[in-house]
């Protein structure tokens, strides 16, 4: 599935989507280049979730978890590049709650084989090409749902 999202507030609103469907322990793995709008994303998911803090990047603390319909666990892989140090994020997973990692690429063996990758790739000042990929059956059905949201 592919999107082009014209405005911050298009990324956002597709983000709010996609937290509508999603479902407890589920890891939603952003990829894409510096200011390509995964923050800006991540903050239409929350919103989505009915978090009310602002969720704003998470660059300088790597992890921040926030309270909603379901737990918002937000990451932010980037420093971890050179030396992707396993912090046991994998223990999150089973908590009934919704992780969001930016810079997924740079820990992705961390991980088994059962996510939602988005790719985000800069188009032009205000437009930003959104790919989904599922990596596994559950999130397949997933992104039908979220089709049938778009
Ligand atoms: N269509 C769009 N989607 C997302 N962000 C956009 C869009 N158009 C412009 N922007 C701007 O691009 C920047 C994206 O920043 P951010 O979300 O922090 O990116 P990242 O987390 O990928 O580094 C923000 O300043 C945002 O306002
Ligand atoms: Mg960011």
């Amino acid at each position: 599935m592919k999107y082009v999202a014209h405005s911050k507030e298009e990324t956002q609103d597709l983000a709010y989507k996609l937290a509508k469907v999603l479902f407890p322990d589920s890891l939603v793995a952003l990829n894409g280049d510096l200011a390509c709008g995964k923050t800006t994303f991540t903050q239409g998911l929350a919103k989505g979730l009915n978090i009310k803090k602002t969720v704003n990047s998470p660059t300088f603390n790597i992890l921040k978890i926030y309270e909603g319909d379901l737990t918002l666990y937000h990451i932010d892989a980037y420093r971890l590049y050179e030396n992707p140090y396993d912090l046991g994020f994998e223990d999150y997973l089973d908590n009934g709650g919704v992780m969001v990692i930016e810079w997924f690429d740079y820990i992705k063996d961390m991980f088994k084989d059962d996510y939602l990758e988005i790719r985000f790739t800069y188009l032009d000042e205000n437009s930003r090409l959104i790919e989904f990929i599922p990596h596994g059956q559950r999130y397949e059905e997933l992104l039908k749902e979220l089709d049938s949201l778009c």
